[in-house]
């Protein structure tokens, strides 16, 4: 049997706890032996519950036990998680974690102390929720030169946009019922201003390059300035606008990498990603395009994945398995060498503004029906290109980058 102990009793924590005691046979088939649940440590406690004789306070506990072979860590943030972590891995303990925070800010370190100590440090969970997307990464696809991974990344911000696109619900109604319903962060600046689908970029484009990507390196922008005036113009010309976060190779040192609303067409293939849902496209330059697609947050989903990490771990006790990136960084592209179209609101009359528009390219007038407006969508054009342009013209009103 070997002994796990779970740190932080939250959304993720607590449906670790639930799937190892309701497929407790499936797991111990799967791992080849019983997995047993010893400690929860939490600040709080939690009488009544399943854990309730299982619950701890001091972290030294589980440090210093050497029956407890592997640690989740679900308490999110980067303090106590990091140091904990560390002190797991060091003490020679696997870890299972659903932190993306602490993945892409200490992934380099930990992955080293975890292979430096024959130990593994596993994130399945860390993106995509319940969505295999990490091992199939490091398994599956290691013959492929990969291209390019693009996703819909956060499920809260997913939500959100979709609640706006297909029901005409505001920003602020589809975000409470994002939390009431368990998607969100605590604090829901992560999701809407894209820093969780950041850390989850880079993450992947890490995994991808066997690299360290530093996050802070990725242009990122969240989802509060589109409005449902937005999605109408969208609707009308039959596209939708999704938080992709996204990186692509452009030579074979650097890559781009973003977070930002996309407006996109209906033949895209993350077009169709609804709802909570996440959905991942990769690239790989043999293998075309593949897409993985499923629950991208909540506690089962999102649990699931943990449990396979512990699994994984139990498989694999007595040595690290290759998989992550190394030290060496991975160069990322300054943004305004990206290109995009980009849908601009402008404004005034089309007659009287389209020539003034001419550099745009020879934008389709959109229309829905406001006097005082209307939108075309860009040529192509670099960043810098089209930051130039738009500095000289008055009334842009909104400008979203699009993919056609
Ligand atoms: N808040 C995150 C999301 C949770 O909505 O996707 C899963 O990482």
């Amino acid at each position: 049997m070997m002994k796990a102990a779970v740190m932080g009793y939250g959304t993720i924590g607590s449906g670790v706890a639930e799937i190892l005691e309701k497929n407790k046979a499936v797991i111990e088939k799967a791992a080849g032996q019983e997995i047993g649940l010893k400690y929860v440590l939490d600040l709080r406690e939690f009488p009544g519950s399943p854990v309730e004789d299982k619950i701890i306070h001091d972290f030294s506990v589980i440090e210093q036990d050497p029956e407890v072979q592997i640690v989740v860590e679900a308490m999110g943030g980067l303090n106590p998680a990091y140091p904990f972590v560390k002190a797991c891995l060091l003490a020679g303990k696997h870890v299972a974690t659903s932190n993306k925070a602490l993945v892409a800010a200490y992934g380099t370190e930990l992955l080293e102390i975890a292979r430096n100590h024959k130990v593994n440090f596993f994130f399945e969970a860390s993106v995509g929720g319940g969505i295999p997307i990490i091992r199939p990464i490091s398994t599956c696809l290691t013959g492929e030169k990969i291209e390019e991974i693009t996703g819909i990344l956060n499920g809260t911000t997913n939500f959100i946009l979709t609640k706006m696109d297909k029901e005409g619900w505001s920003f602020d109604a589809a975000l409470k019922e994002a939390q009431n319903l368990g998607y969100a962060e605590q604090n829901p600046e992560a999701d809407v201003e894209g820093h969780d689908t950041c850390r989850k970029i880079a993450i992947l484009t890490a995994m991808a390059a066997g690299m360290e990507v530093n996050y802070e390196e990725i242009y990122t922008e969240g989802i509060t300035q589109i409005s449902d005036t937005d999605f109408q113009y969208a609707e009308k010309i039959g596209m939708s606008v999704k938080l992709v976060g996204s990186s692509k190779c452009r030579d074979d040192k650097t890559v781009s990498a973003y977070v930002l609303p996309l407006m996109i067409s209906r033949e895209h293939p993350l077009y169709m990603v609804s709802d909570v849902y996440n959905g991942i496209l990769v690239k790989g330059n043999m293998l075309g395009t593949t897409m993985y697609y499923g629950s991208g947050a909540g506690k089962l989903p999102t649990a699931s994945a943990v449990v396979a990490d512990i699994i994984e771990a139990a498989k694999h006790s007595d040595e690290n398995v290759a998989m992550g990136w190394s030290s060496q960084k991975q160069k990322i592209a300054p943004m305004e060498k990206n290109e995009f179209h980009y849908f601009i609101r402008i404004s005034g009359q089309p007659n009287e503004m389209l020539p003034k528009l001419a550099e745009f390219g020879p934008g389709e007038v959109i229309s829905i029906g406001r006097p005082d407006e209307f939108a075309v969508i860009s040529k192509k054009m670099s960043e810098a290109e089209f930051k130039k342009v738009a500095a000289g013209i008055e009334g842009i009103i909104k400008t979203i980058r699009a993919e056609r």
